[in-house]
């Protein structure tokens, strides 16, 4: 199972580039049976570039309840706000301790107003607030804290990724042991989604105020915008090239291909383009109409929106606050109880040995071996044993640390003469491996 993740910055209304480009494509990549997708709000992200409270906070909710209405299905990915996870910036900040300023001077969305702040003769940082400089820091934070293998993105977020990576390299380099605790992510660039054309022939953006919209207003407002899309002179009759018209592009991403292609022979026979105008609009907006409907719904009931993603937030915890009290350990912020174990480490693991137990029980299935960390929580369970002497010969070697964790994909296996006793996270391993071995696993 591979663990995707992705973030939406909740900045202005969708619109329908938004979503054959993004939100289409990923809603349909969610439900691919061997991925375990997490898809959150930015909202922290947004803050960066939008200081208008209210804008912030009617973002959140229409992208949220675009997403929904566009067929994100929330019990099987999960859905969340950056903002309700506490670990994030938690995290963040421990990273930005390690984080070169070197390596966030390079940033190209830092480097790029630096740059235009040059070339106007204004001080290099003029309007350059420290959440821009940091923002690469808190989008690693995003991706590490969950462990997320896939990171699909757009082209121009390669190189945060690539920051993401070297800040999980160099934690893992300085505190991790032997045993990697963050996961490198990969960004994934989706090779064939659709750019549509805005009104005006350029691609489809805010910034160019071109945009045909998504769910906003009415159906009258879809066939509004299609009407101004820009077309050249030809009048009814008069052949027409579908490949450059930005009519058939928009009309692609809403039909099959027959459907496209009957268009297509349609505009070289010569309809007009008002016709072709009406064809498009009722092509999208039999497809959206439904979603439109369920939109305005939620939007009309923000409570709902307001309990998904509050679920979304607690199933996004549960992996969270664990790992992320692992992450605390990592960096020397422990209980103080265990604060002597810094020197331990490298001397001797008498202090630790008092602190962690090992403990056996009984099942109706068979005989158990569970290690308790010093807070007397379960590390980890061992499988059964179907005697109690077998039990009893891997429990001493447990205690004798007469073991090996072996790795095996992401996760490790307890190994005890040659036989598989438990499989662990990377988290339980690293928990394992500060307990029970001196020095790296
Ligand atoms: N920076 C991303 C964008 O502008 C949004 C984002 C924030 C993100 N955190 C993330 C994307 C984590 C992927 C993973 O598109």
């Amino acid at each position: 199972m591979k663990r995707v993740l992705t973030g939406i910055t909740p900045s202005g209304i969708p619109h329908l580039g938004n979503y054959a480009g993004a939100i289409r494509p990923a809603i349909e990549a969610s439900q691919a049976s061997n991925t375990d997708a997490f898809y959150f709000l930015a909202d922290y992200h947004a803050l960066v570039k939008c200081e208008d409270a209210a804008r912030v906070a009617q973002s959140r909710l229409q992208v949220a309840a675009t997403w929904l209405a566009a067929g994100l299905d929330a019990d099987k990915v999960t859905f969340y706000r950056q903002s309700d996870i506490v670990e994030i910036p938690e995290l963040c900040w421990l990273l930005t301790c390690l984080t070169p300023k070197g390596l966030m001077n390079r940033a190209h969305a830092y480097k790029a107003s630096v740059d235009d702040n040059e070339a106007k003769g204004l001080d290099p940082d003029h309007g350059v607030n420290m959440g821009l400089f940091s923002y690469p820091i808190l989008m690693a934070a995003d991706i590490l804290i969950f462990k997320a293998n896939v990171v699909p993105v757009g082209r121009d977020q390669i190189q945060h990724l690539e920051m993401a990576r070297d800040i999980a390299q160099r934690f893992n380099h300085m505190y991790g042991q032997d045993d990697a605790m963050f996961v490198l992510p990969y960004e994934q660039i989706a090779e064939h989604v659709a750019t549509l054309p805005g009104l005006d022939g350029r691609k489809m953006s805010k910034s160019y105020d071109n945009t045909i919209p998504l769910f906003e207003g009415t159906e009258a407002d879809l066939k509004n915008a299609i009407q101004r899309i820009v077309t050249d002179s030809r009048q009814p009759g008069e052949p027409k090239d579908p490949d450059t018209s930005h009519l058939y592009t928009i009309f692609q991403a809403f039909a099959s291909a027959k459907e496209s292609a009957d268009f297509a022979q349609e505009l070289r026979e010569g309809l007009g383009w008002g016709a072709a105008k009406e064809r498009l609009f009722e092509q999208v907006n039999e497809q959206i109409a439904p979603m439109r409907e369920r939109y305005h719904e939620l939007i009309a009931q923000p409570q709902i929106i307001e309990d998904v993603l509050q679920a979304g937030a607690q199933k996004a915890r549960k992996i969270t606050t664990p790992f992320m009290q692992s992450i605390r350990r990592a960096v020397g912020l422990r209980p103080a109880t265990q604060s002597v174990q810094a020197k331990a480490d490298t001397a001797s693991t008498a202090a630790a040995d008092k602190t962690h137990r090992w403990v056996s029980f009984k099942e109706d299935d068979g005989f158990y071996i569970r290690l308790l960390d010093p807070q007397g929580e379960t590390v980890f369970l061992s499988t059964p044993f179907a005697a109690p002497k077998e039990m009893g010969q891997a429990m001493r070697a447990l205690q004798n640390g007469e073991f090996e964790l072996q790795q095996s994909g992401t996760q490790r296996n307890v190994v005890v003469a040659e036989q598989i006793i438990a499989t662990l996270t990377t988290d339980q391993a690293q928990q394992v491996a500060q307990y029970c071995f001196k020095g790296n696993v």
